[in-house]
């Protein structure tokens, strides 16, 4: 069984409208770096970039003082602040605290260690609060999310992250437990190379079958993933690539991390032997060199020496020194050897030579230093070598396509993905005591081997009458000082579920339970259930012929995820695992009549599926029961639900806090601008300002009292202010500031709303003028009229009224003194023109009635059988009563009918 995935190119996003599409963010979250990439339709397919338009971002976060700074910012600190300045974290996904990998860790980060409840580590800031890694992870990642929530303009929640494929299902929760407390929802973990290699196959087509070694030399670690690319439907419409992961190869532990470690033994001895001191005492120093190795390690990549100079490292000393190239390979000479090993170990794990590589990429911010290229061009020669990826964004671009396909959105370009584990995975159990006295004896199944295919499903069935456990192992360590065992299993309810099989006449029924090694890499049990095939002729017919259609189905385009724990193995999977699944018993065990057999027939019911799927025929339902299973973590848990909320509400108090404190400082800023502004006002020498011209003395007293009580006030308390208060203050003064700040807009407005309200007084008059001599022609004439004598008196009426009470008020207006409130104001001038306007309006726009008379004709009156049209235009010839210009912003008369609406 395998992962298959289709998709298509980017630019193709538009099948599913814009509304239903959710973005997709994809994360690659290195030791060093995190490099991000948003998938939303409409916006442009690219790395994130931080607020500094960076297109990666420093994996570091850490305080200073009170302030928690992200990326650059907070590196930038990790001098002043080296023990509340945490970078490295992904070192310690996991990580038990008494492991190697933590003893590593220690050496390059001054970070301050303590062990968790779950007996990996947290980390201790100055101030003693204590974050598990996960929690300091999620900070990380939330910052991202919140970043590509500023260019998505909306919520993002589905993220897919790029992991070391030799990652432990430790690890694995670890990261997904991070990406759950920042408020994100995994969509998929996919290991970098194979991020890669879609990304390398986005842009290409091949016509036969290539193997390429993508070659990743990170910060922590170095991994070799040779891939095969395969065409698929060449001639066809849907024609893609399908990509398999064929082996891999990796050190966990050589890598940039080591590299600067070996620079900065250097600086450490040159300082030592020169000063008589020992550098390593002082923790600020220590965190100064270690950022000072990373700055000589990249000049050593282009120039054969480079100078070291740190300021006032340590006893007010500041350090100068030469380092060459020659130097540092010298201190490197023992890792030379590790460079290209896992280009070896991924060929081994394939089976392949040399011979059948096209190229070998190379990723990885690492690969930069010349001493690899060196030691992989050694290995592969020189002519295999590709620089044709992006050595920084592939996987991260590569992952969001990925993540694009899954969320089943997008339509991209068809490209099938098959990756594999890399460890071996074996489930123990104790065989049912024979009689009671007897020893339990052990059984171990290796069931997910090295280079099982993710997103596989086995099937195991047991003979059993009794409840049992399932053990879960890694057959060999993963890392020095991690455990083995990665979860148990027990399978309950079995008797019961059992006798009820029997007691519906089952013979001899089984327990199956279907293992799980999901796409993303986890392994679990998925289902258990009792099954017993029920004699009864009429039933068991249909129910053989039932199976093998629905286990192919399961097999089909990643639906596995949503026939979660439904399904039972392939043909071609059951057979594979039969071969090397065969049940192995302990040194306890001797015999083996009660061992568990793996599903190796494809004719092995699928009970499963019956089960969950309730549609499926009734038939099958009747031959399986399910059971419970109950999963303890012994060793490394992943964190709670319990734990995960409350991460979750402590990073949220964070996130409200600094929200607070950000509108606190908004406030305080407008607050303390406004009052200099105010006071510039005040103290300006010119006495025509408007603000001098429209206010008093008396009010400019108040306003200048109040001010420098606010100055007082800020300067004393704005520290301790809340931002309630410092709005108040500002407020309070903008209500003194008010009605001067009027007086002067009415003053501004009063021209214009005056010719306003003139000009239809004076297009009222014109028009009444030439409709009353219109009227009286038209009475004498006998022809229809528009308007009647009424409506005319009646608009006339409306005109006088505004007329004179134009009159009156703009008399008193005339007045009222600048620093005086106003008598009349412009807005009830414009609404009294409105009236006006309304009336005039009205019957201008009448349309002249038909001909009362059929004999009458007129050549002065338009024909009756006019449209619409013809009457807009004859409008605009009409006496349009005169009127006087107007500044673009009110136009009485404009297009006649237009304004209908
Ligand atoms: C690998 O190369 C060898 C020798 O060149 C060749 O015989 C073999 O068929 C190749 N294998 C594949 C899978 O291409
Ligand atoms: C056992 O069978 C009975 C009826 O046959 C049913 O009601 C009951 O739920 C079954 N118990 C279990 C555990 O399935
Ligand atoms: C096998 O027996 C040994 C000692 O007799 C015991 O320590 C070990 O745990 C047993 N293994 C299993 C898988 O039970
Ligand atoms: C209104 O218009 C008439 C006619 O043009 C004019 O005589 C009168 O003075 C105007 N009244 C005001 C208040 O502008
Ligand atoms: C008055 O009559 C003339 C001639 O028919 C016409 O052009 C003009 O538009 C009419 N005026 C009004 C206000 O209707
Ligand atoms: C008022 O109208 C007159 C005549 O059209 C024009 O000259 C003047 O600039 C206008 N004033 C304002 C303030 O719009």
């Amino acid at each position: 069984m395998r992962l298959i995935h289709c998709w298509t190119l980017v630019s193709l996003l538009t099948v599913i409208p814009q509304s239903t599409l959710a973005s997709v963010l994809a994360i690659d979250y290195g030791t060093d770096w995190i490099k991000a990439s948003l998938m939303k339709p409409g916006v442009p397919f690219d790395v994130l970039l931080n607020r500094d338009s960076k297109r990666k971002i420093q994996s570091v976060v850490g305080w200073k003082r009170d302030d928690r700074l992200f990326g650059g910012d907070a590196a930038a600190v990790a001098g002043r602040f080296p023990s509340d300045v945490f970078s490295g974290l992904k070192y310690l996904q996991a990580a038990p605290y008494d492991s190697e990998t933590v003893a590593r860790y220690s050496k390059f980060s001054p970070s301050k260690l303590v062990e968790t409840s779950r007996t990996t580590c947290g980390l201790v800031q100055s101030d003693g609060t204590e974050w598990s890694v996960e929690e300091l992870v999620a900070m990380q990642l939330s910052y991202v999310k919140q970043l590509a929530e500023e260019v998505a303009e909306e919520k993002v929640r589905d993220v897919v992250l790029t992991v070391p494929p030799f990652y432990s299902q430790y690890e694995r929760d670890a990261i997904v437990d991070a990406i759950e407390i920042a408020g994100l929802r995994t969509l998929a973990l996919v290991s970098d190379g194979t991020s890669v290699a879609v990304n390398y196959a986005m842009t290409r087509t091949f016509t036969t079958p290539e193997y390429h070694i993508i070659y990743d030399a990170g910060a922590s670690s170095i991994v070799a993933t040779l891939v095969s690319f395969t065409p698929i439907d060449a001639k066809s419409a849907s024609a893609g690539t399908h990509i398999a992961v064929a082996g891999v190869g990796y050190d966990r532990n050589t890598g940039g991390i080591e590299l600067d470690k070996r620079v900065r033994e250097i600086l450490i001895d040159t300082f030592n032997a020169k000063h008589k001191k020992d550098v390593r005492e002082d923790k600020k120093a220590m965190a100064k060199l270690w950022k000072e190795a990373g700055r000589v390690k990249a000049i050593l990549s282009a120039n054969t020496d480079a100078i070291s100079a740190v300021e006032s490292l340590a006893w007010d000393i500041d350090f100068k020194s030469k380092v060459t190239r020659a130097q540092f390979e010298t201190a490197c000479s023992d890792l030379k050897a590790k460079f290209a090993q896992p280009i070896y170990d991924a060929l081994n794990a394939a089976g392949l030579t040399l011979d059948n590589i096209t190229s070998v990429l190379l990723v990885g911010g690492t690969t930069r230093t010349p001493m690899l290229q060196k030691a992989v061009k050694a290995a592969v020669g020189a002519e295999k070598i590709a620089l044709n990826v992006n050595a920084d964004e592939s996987p991260v671009l590569g992952a969001a396509f990925y993540g694009a396909s899954l969320s089943r959105q997008f339509k991209t370009k068809n490209i099938k993905v098959s990756d594999i584990s890399l460890h071996d995975v074996e489930v123990a159990y104790f065989a049912a005591p024979t009689t009671a006295a007897s020893r339990p004896r052990s059984i171990t199944t290796l069931i997910f081997p090295s280079g099982s295919k993710v997103g596989t499903k086995k099937t195991l069935t047991f003979k059993r009458k009794e409840d049992f456990t399932l053990f879960f192992d890694y057959k060999h360590l993963i890392a020095p000082g991690y455990p083995q065992r990665i979860f148990e299993s027990e399978i309950t309810g079995v008797s019961e579920a059992l006798g009820n099989l029997t007691e519906r006449g089952a013979v001899d029924p089984v327990v199956k339970a279907t293992l799980l090694l999901s796409d993303s890499g986890f392994v679990s049990v998925s289902e258990a259930v009792a099954y017993g095939e029920i004699k009864d002729d009429s039933l068991t017919g249909s129910f053989i012929s039932l199976f093998t259609p629905l286990a192919i189905i399961d097999l089909d385009e990643g639906k596995l995820k949503g026939f979660f724990g439904a399904g039972s193995s392939s043909s071609e999977e059951a057979t594979s695992s039969s071969e090397n699944a065969a049940p192995r018993e302990t040194e306890n065990a001797s015999s083996s009549s009660e061992s568990a057999t793996s599903s190796s027939s494809s004719a092995a019911p699928s009970s499963a599926t019956a089960d969950k799927d309730k549609k499926k025929k009734a038939v099958s339902k009747e031959d399986t029961i399910k059971l419970k299973v109950v999963t303890t973590f012994p060793t490394i848990p992943p964190m709670t639900v319990e734990e995960k909320k409350k991460a979750r509400s402590r990073l949220r108090a964070i996130d409200q806090e600094e929200a607070a404190k950000t509108r606190k400082d908004e406030a305080r800023n407008n607050l303390e601008s406004y009052l200099y502004r105010l006071r510039d006002l005040l103290d300006d020498e010119n006495q025509d300002t408007p603000f001098k011209k429209c206010s008093k003395e008396s009010e400019r007293q108040v306003i200048a009292e109040k001010l420098e009580g606010s100055f007082t006030w800020l300067h004393d308390r704005g520290d301790i202010a809340e931002t309630s208060q410092l709005l108040d203050k500002r407020i309070s003064l903008e209500a003194l500031e008010k009605p001067i700040i009027h007086r002067y807009q009415e003053i501004e407005a009063f021209p214009q709303a005056l010719n306003n309200s003139q000009m239809w007084n004076w297009s009222t008059r014109l028009f009444l003028t030439e409709a009353r001599q219109n009227l009286t022609a038209e009475l004498e004439a006998d022809l229809p009229s528009k308007w009647t004598k009424d409506e005319l008196d009646g608009l006339e009426k409306t005109l006088k009224e505004h007329e004179s009470w134009l009159h009156t008020w703009v008399e008193k207006q005339k007045t009222v003194k600048p620093n005086e409130d106003p008598v009349i104001e412009t807005t009830e001038m414009k609404a009294r023109a409105k009236v006006l306007e309304t009336s005039l309006m009205k019957l201008y726009r009448r349309k002249v009635p038909k001909a009362r008379k059929p004999k009458v004709t007129s050549s002065a009156e338009p024909e009756p059988e006019q449209t619409a049209q013809a009457e807009a235009d004859t409008e605009k010839d009409q006496t349009v009563p005169e009127t006087p210009e107007q500044d673009g912003a009110q136009e009485p008369l404009k297009a006649p009918g237009h304004d209908e609406l």
